[in-house]
């Protein structure tokens, strides 16, 4: 086979197609309403018991916020629908030098919520009380705004002792073992924080994604089934997995995962494994002979290194950058950048396919209401020509009915909406 046709077989088997995407809105869509009436469905449509915020929430609220890669605790101002950091701090779940692991089969519950405790102690300063609200973003089901029970970790973390449990019971108890008598009193997903702060800002906000170290989207759901009122949709869709176009990458990596056959689109969108996809099909096509030939060097830096998503971005950006990186050739940084481009592409269209069907199910069948779709997460803030890619598949898959839809980077929500949810609790206690 000639070396070209190697990389297009490749750029082949990523494409979606606006034939495909409609597919996957269409099956996206009958997912959502199964999930909803409690059918069997890959999307579990978890209830977060909060709708829209009415914009007169106002004080002083505590936030953790726990994501995957770091926990987060602030303090944050609400006033008139603006928000002032009083403070924060950030630290890494793992150390990138091995010396501590967050995310380990070894870590208990007890540790890691007391390593967050830790993190509320050094910004709460001389007083002592006050409420938080808690981001927390794996698939949790809820029966209250303050009770939630974590059905199974994702982004490959395996901390003991929490599946089955609810994080906030956890972190009240570990707050109360380091003498803080600050109470929580919300959990909310990382996507249900973005759209709530959305929905401060724009008056059509029904949508909220993140596009991190993993993947996910809620939505507004005007009639909740269990309440008959507006209430926010955790849908945790990157475990959809109807009719996706799965390549032999895909499932390499789902096989190796620590939770196999769950989390399918997020394996193939999310942060967390896109460096992992590019090493597999770097692999293949060096085997191939259509990547590095003769140069093995460049093979061992990647085996060494690894590959992680912000390298797929820089491939897109810098050829450079690459060749130093990697000693390679132009010819060989330029099949890199279509590596990084094929894979940012696919991100993009599956994601934007995943979002039409919630539109469709929002506008009962047919798009005609606008919608504000509120982002965030590194992926579309950080990747190489995402928003634009997104754009693009938007308009190439609905023509005209695209204009009824904006993208809008939402920065914080994990943040700011832990302290919204906390402010809307506090009303009702
Ligand atoms: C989790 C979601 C979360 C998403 C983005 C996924 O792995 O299951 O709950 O919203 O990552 O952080």
């Amino acid at each position: 086979m000639a070396f070209n046709e190697h990389l297009n077989n490749f750029i082949k088997e990523f494409e979606i197609s606006s034939i495909k995407a409609i597919e996957i809105a269409n099956n996206f869509k009958v997912a959502m309403e199964d999930g909803l009436i409690g059918k069997a469905s890959s999307l579990k449509m978890l209830p977060s018991f909060i709708g829209k915020p009415s914009g007169d929430e106002e004080g002083v609220f505590y936030t953790v916020d726990m994501g995957g890669t770091n926990v987060r605790g602030a303090k944050f101002q609400i006033r008139n629908r603006e928000f002032k950091n009083l403070d924060e701090v950030k630290s890494r779940l793992k150390d990138p030098d091995g010396k501590f692991n967050f995310t380990s089969k070894e870590t208990t519950g007890e540790i890691l919520f007391d390593f967050f405790a830790n993190c509320v102690y050094q910004i709460m300063g001389e007083d002592n009380k006050g409420y938080l609200g808690h981001t927390f973003s794996f698939p949790s089901s809820q029966t209250g705004i303050n009770e939630a029970k974590l059905i199974h970790w994702t982004k490959e973390i395996q901390v003991s002792g929490v599946e089955g449990r609810n994080p906030n019971t956890l972190l009240h108890e570990a707050l109360k073992r380091k003498g803080i008598n600050i109470e929580p009193v919300a959990i909310i997903n990382d996507t249900v924080g973005t759209l709530l702060v959305a929905e401060y800002m724009y008056e059509d906000a029904d949508i909220g994604v993140i596009m991190g170290t993993g993947h996910n989207a809620c939505y507004l759901e005007r009639k909740h089934p269990l309440t008959g009122k507006d209430m926010i949709v955790n849908m945790e869709s990157g475990n959809f997995n109807v009719g996706l176009p799965i390549t032999k990458y895909d499932r390499a990596i789902d096989e190796k995962s620590v939770i196999p056959g769950e989390q399918m689109l997020e394996k193939m969108v999310s942060g967390y494994y896109l460096g992992e996809v590019a090493s597999l099909v770097v692999e293949d096509l060096y085997a191939q002979g259509a990547l590095f030939k003769g140069n093995e060097k460049a093979i061992n830096i990647i085996r060494k290194k690894g590959l992680e998503a912000q390298n797929v971005g820089s491939f897109i950006t810098d050829i450079e950058k690459t060749i130093n990186e990697y000693e390679c050739s132009m010819e060989d940084a330029e099949v890199l950048r279509t590596i990084g481009e094929t894979l940012v592409n696919r991100t993009a269209r599956l994601i934007v396919s995943t979002l039409i069907g919630i539109m469709l199910h929002i506008d009962e069948g047919e798009i005609k209401n606008p919608h504000v779709v509120a982002i965030d997460g590194t992926i579309y803030e950080k990747m190489p020509k995402v928003p634009a890619l997104m754009e693009a598949a938007l308009t190439e898959f609905l023509k005209e009915k695209a204009e009824l839809v904006s993208l809008k980077l939402v920065k914080d929500g994990s943040g700011l909406g832990a302290a919204i949810a906390a402010a809307v609790a506090v009303k009702s206690l």
